[in-house]
C-alpha cells in the first residue's frame, strides 16, 4: 500500500472495489478471437475462482452459440454475479432474460459523434429509450448496469444528465465507458467526480488501451471515487485491448492497499488458461503476468536481487503466481548452472559445472548476455553432449501435416527401449501434445501443467520452447528446447523434461512399450 497515505490527502479511498471482468464479452471481441461454449463455461470457472464480483458472460444477440454457452455459464451457478450486455432494446433485454443472468448491462451511446453518424437520434430520444429500457429490465427482475458509450466523448453536462435519468428509471449502477481511449487520468477524474457529485449509485468505469492510457485511467477513476472497475485478462479486448484487470488489481492492493476479492496468487494461472483458450500470446514483458515479468539478466540486478528480491522486485512472484527467474551472467552460482542444464537434459559433474560458470563469467566479464542458446553453445563446448549418458533420447521426429489436421511420428529412446509413438491432432504442437500425455500416462504418473513455444520473429532466429511437468504432490520438471523448427524445440523441451524426471526415478511401469 505504497501510497495510501499520500494519496489519502487528497482524495477519500475506498476499502474495497469491485472487479467486473469482461473478458469473455469485450475480450472476445478481440480481432480474430472466438471462443468455443466450452472453452467460455472453462474460462468462466476460472475466473470465479480468482474471485471477480462479476463476470460479462457475453452479448446473447450475437448468435445462437453464444447465448448456449451463456445459458451453460448461469446454470454452473458460480459465486461471481453473471451479467450479459444488451443494446437498449428489448429484444437484447429479452435475451438477457431468457439467459436467466443476475446482472443485465444495457448501454446506448452518448456521444454527438454517434448520435448523429450511428444512432441518428437526438439527445432526447437517447435520454427517453435509455430510461424507458432500464425500467423494462428493471420490471423483469434484473439488477441493471447501465453504460452511456462513449462517454468520455460526450458533453459533460449531457453525460449528467443521462445518468440522473436512468437513476430515476432505476439503475443500479452506471459506467462510464472511455469506448475508444481517448482519456487521460486527469480527464477521468474529473467526469467521475463531477458524476458523483450528481448520482448516488455505484459507478463504474470501462477503459480502453488505445493510447496504453487505460489501467492508468482506471485507477484514476478509483482515486475520484469509482466503486466498480472493468477489465479483462491479459488486457485482451477491441482493438489495443482494455484495461488489464491483473494490472489494476495488482496496483490497487500493492500501490494503493484497496482490497478486492481477487486471489492475486491465481491470477497467472488464469493468465495463461486463456492464452491458450484465446490463442493470443501475452508479450514478453508485460506486466504481472509476462514471461519477463520476475526475470532478472543485468549483473546488478542479479547481484541485488540475489542480496534480497526486494531490491528489483516490486512484489513477490509467487504473490501473484509465479517464481523468480534468473538469467545466468556472470553473478550466476553453480546451482544455476546446474538447474539450467538439467533443464536441457544435460547432468553436470562438479568439474563440469566449474568449467561452465568459468566460461559464463569469462563472457560476463566481456559484458555478453547468457540468454539459452548461448547457454547451450558453452554446454556443448565443454561437455561432449554426444557422451553425456541421457536416460531418454530423440531418434526421429516426422510430422505430416494433412489439409485439417497433423500426424506426428515420434521415436524416442527410453532406457535402452525404443519407443515408435504416434499421434494426431489440429497442429503439430496439439499432436505432439496428444504424444506425450499417452507416453506420460505409461511411464509415469506426471502430467502436462504447461507449455510454452515463442516462435522467432524473423527466420533467421530461433524458436524456444519450456515445458513443465508435474505430479500432484507438487513434484515438478521443467525442460527447454532451442531449435530453428519450433515443433522440434518443443520436442527436445520433452524429453529434456522427461530426462529430469527419469534422473530422478520418479518413473513407475517403464516395462509397458507406449
Ligand atoms: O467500450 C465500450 O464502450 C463498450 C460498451 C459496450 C460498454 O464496450
Ligand atoms: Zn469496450
Amino acid at each position: 500500500m505504497a501510497w495510501r497515505s499520500v494519496i489519502s490527502r487528497d482524495y477519500i479511498l475506498p476499502e474495497r472495489v469491485q472487479i467486473f471482468d469482461t473478458t469473455l464479452r469485450d475480450g472476445e471481441q478481440t480481432p480474430g478471437v472466438a471462443l468455443t461454449k466450452n472453452a467460455k463455461v472453462e474460462i468462466a470457472r476460472a475466473l470465479d475462482e480468482l474471485g471477480v464480483d462479476i463476470i460479462e458472460a457475453g452479448f446473447p444477440t450475437v448468435s445462437k452459440g453464444e447465448e448456449e454457452a451463456i445459458k451453460e455459464i448461469t446454470k454452473e451457478r458460480l459465486n461471481s454475479k453473471i451479467c450479459v450486455l444488451a443494446r437498449a432494446n428489448k429484444l437484447d433485454i429479452d435475451k438477457a432474460i431468457e439467459c436467466e443472468v443476475d446482472w443485465v448491462h444495457i448501454f446506448i451511446a452518448t456521444s454527438d459523434i454517434h448520435l448523429k453518424h450511428k444512432l441518428k437520434m437526438s439527445r432526447e430520444e437517447v435520454i427517453e429509450k435509455a430510461a424507458r429500457m432500464v425500467e423494462y429490465a428493471k420490471d423483469h427482475g434484473l439488477i441493471v448496469h447501465f453504460s452511456a458509450e462513449d462517454s468520455t466523448r460526450t458533453d459533460l453536462e449531457y453525460l449528467v444528465t443521462v445518468f440522473k435519468e436512468v437513476e430515476k428509471a432505476g439503475a443500479d449502477s452506471i459506467d462510464i465507458p472511455d469506448t475508444v481511449g481517448f482519456a487521460i487520468p486527469s480527464a477521468i477524474k474529473m467526469i467521475v467526480s463531477t458524476v458523483k457529485k450528481n448520482v448516488k449509485i455505484p459507478i463504474a468505469v470501462h477503459c480502453h488501451d488505445d493510447m496504453g492510457l487505460a489501467v492508468a485511467n482506471s485507477l484514476a477513476a478509483v482515486e475520484a471515487g469509482a466503486e466498480i472497475i472493468h477489465g479483462t485478462i491479459n488486457g485482451l479486448g477491441e482493438r489495443a485491448g482494455n484495461a488489464s484487470l491483473e494490472e489494476i488489481v495488482v496496483a490497487l492492493h500493492t500501490l494503493y492497499g484497496i482490497q478486492t476479492n481477487v486471489k492475486l496468487e491465481k491470477i497467472y494461472r488464469v493468465s495463461r488458461l486463456v492464452e491458450k483458450l484465446t490463442g493470443v500470446m501475452v508479450p514478453k514483458n508485460k506486466a504481472i503476468v509476462g514471461e519477463n515479468a520476475f526475470s532478472h539478466e543485468s549483473g546488478i540486478h542479479v547481484h541485488g536481487v540475489i542480496s534480497s528480491p526486494q531490491t528489483y522486485e516490486p512484489i513477490e512472484p509467487e504473490s501473484v503466481g509465479r517464481k523468480r527467474k534468473i538469467i545466468l551472467g556472470k553473478h550466476s552460482g553453480k546451482h544455476s548452472v546446474e538447474k539450467l542444464a538439467k533443464q536441457f537434459g544435460v547432468r553436470l559433474s562438479e568439474e563440469q559445472i566449474d568449467k561452465v560458470l568459468k566460461e559464463i563469467k569469462m563472457r560476463g566479464d566481456l559484458g555478453h548476455k547468457i540468454n539459452e542458446n548461448i547457454f547451450l553453445e558453452i554446454l556443448k563446448n565443454v561437455v561432449d553432449l554426444s557422451n553425456v549418458d541421457r536416460k531418454a533420447e530423440i531418434q526421429e521426429v516426422c510430422l505430416h501435416t494433412l489439409k485439417d489436421r497433423t500426424i506426428a511420428l515420434v521415436h524416442l529412446n527410453i532406457m535402452g527401449e525404443d519407443y515408435v509413438l504416434a499421434g494426431c491432432g489440429r497442429n503439430d504442437i496439439d499432436a505432439l501434445v496428444n504424444i506425450y500425455d499417452e507416453c506420460l500416462d505409461k511411464i509415469s504418473k506426471f502430467n502436462i501443467s504447461d507449455y510454452r513455444i515463442w516462435l522467432p520473429p524473423s527466420p533467421q532466429m530461433i524458436s524456444e520452447s519450456e515445458i513443465t511437468l508435474c505430479r500432484k504432490n507438487d513434484e515438478e520438471v521443467v525442460g527447454r528446447g532451442v531449435h530453428n523448427s519450433h515443433s522440434i524445440a518443443f520436442v527436445q523441451a520433452f524429453v529434456n523434461a522427461l530426462n529430469q524426471l527419469l534422473e530422478e526415478g520418479w518413473e513407475n511401469d517403464r516395462n509397458v512399450r507406449c
